[in-house]
């Protein structure tokens, strides 16, 4: 490495035993160029008391560098409750910071860009969901968390890709609706004698994955595991080895040991997973989430010393919007 300024130099040796871990996946250079972005989150989570709140798809140096608490949307949405930090700051999108403001609305929740948002959420509108309730009557409506707070408080209860089969079946009922994501719902349904009503959104990520990819990784890597997300359309899912959450992944590659893995999902999973498990051979055939993407450590930065940007949710949409949610949290 070139001569580096003394400050980024004395910050790397500051952080040097985060990058022990980041090595396999971060190049030097790469890593220098984040150093004094990092030094200054870590102090500044000290003096704002703050904690910061990552999921899966978060780049490496966010997740591995300076995040205390990751997971997926349920493992974030749980955490949150709990936090007795003044500040949450997310990284993660928005609907995920509505989520936690929902759950632990004493705290001063961020997000560092106002403009990560998520193709499922902008596919449903809170007049959708009534419609739909006049359409349907005395049907139960759950909700997926990726969405906004004014359509979760349309919501009986929502749920997350970690947990839907178990929040249909919970309702005891013989037909749901299901929102907004039109393929999570469909591979809920063929696990479930629960009928389910769609909706017609999808993950713009998620979306973009085939049947064939997957012939193709298994001719080319023999003996390749397949681990898909359930937001990836059916013929995936039914050609692929497992399915689930991005924590149900995690887990999945932890208890299998399994020695070439692909994980049909964002890309910065796979580097977030590999950095826990070097032994396992992960092929990258992956998605960039545009949204997750927005989300920088310069923008983190940034977040903390001004404070900004709080992410609030109108009185009379929390309450509704929170019953689902902690309905949700509820079922075990
Ligand atoms: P999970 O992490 O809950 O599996 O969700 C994936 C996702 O797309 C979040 O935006
Ligand atoms: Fe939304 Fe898909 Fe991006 Fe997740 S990966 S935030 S579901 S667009």
């Amino acid at each position: 490495m070139g001569i580096l300024p003394s400050h980024t130099a004395e910050a790397l040796q500051r952080n040097a035993a985060i990058y022990d871990r980041l090595q396999s996946v971060i190049p030097p250079m790469e890593w220098a160029s984040f150093a004094d972005d990092i030094d200054a989150i870590m102090r500044l989570k000290k003096e704002r008391n703050a904690v910061i709140l990552a999921h899966n798809y978060m780049r490496p140096e966010i997740f591995h560098g300076i995040a205390d608490i990751q997971g997926d949307s349920l493992a974030l949405a749980r955490e949150a409750a709990k936090v007795e930090a003044d500040v949450i700051v997310v990284a993660g999108v928005h609907f995920m910071a509505e989520t936690a403001k929902l759950l632990n609305p004493a705290r001063t929740v961020l997000i560092p860009d106002t403009k990560a948002g998520c193709s499922l959420a902008e596919s449903i509108t809170a007049a959708d969901v009534r419609l739909l309730r006049q359409k349907y009557p005395g049907l139960p409506v759950i909700t997926y968390v990726n969405t906004s707070a004014a359509v979760k408080a349309e919501s009986d209860i929502c749920c997350t890709s970690g947990n839907a089969k178990k929040i249909v079946e919970s309702l005891g009922v013989p037909q749901v609706i299901m929102l907004p994501d039109e393929y999570l719902a469909q591979n809920v349904a063929a696990q479930t004698h629960v009928k389910i009503i769609t909706w017609k959104g999808h993950c713009e990520v998620h979306e973009l994955f085939t049947a064939s990819d997957i012939t193709l990784f298994r001719e080319q890597n023999p003996g390749v595991v397949i681990l898909a997300h359930p937001e990836c359309p059916p013929e995936v899912i039914a050609a692929s080895d497992y399915a689930g959450s991005t924590a149900e992944m995690v887990e999945w590659v932890s208890s299998h040991k399994a020695g070439r893995v692909v994980l049909l999902t964002e890309c910065s999973m796979s580097d977030n997973v590999a950095v826990n498990f070097p032994d396992t051979h992960f092929i990258r055939p992956c998605q960039l989430c545009p949204h997750m993407k927005r989300i920088t450590l310069s923008n983190i930065r940034f977040a903390l010393e001004n404070m900004e940007h709080e992410v609030n949710v109108a009185s009379e949409i929390a309450g509704p919007a929170r019953r689902a949610v902690e309905r949700m949290i509820a079922v075990r």
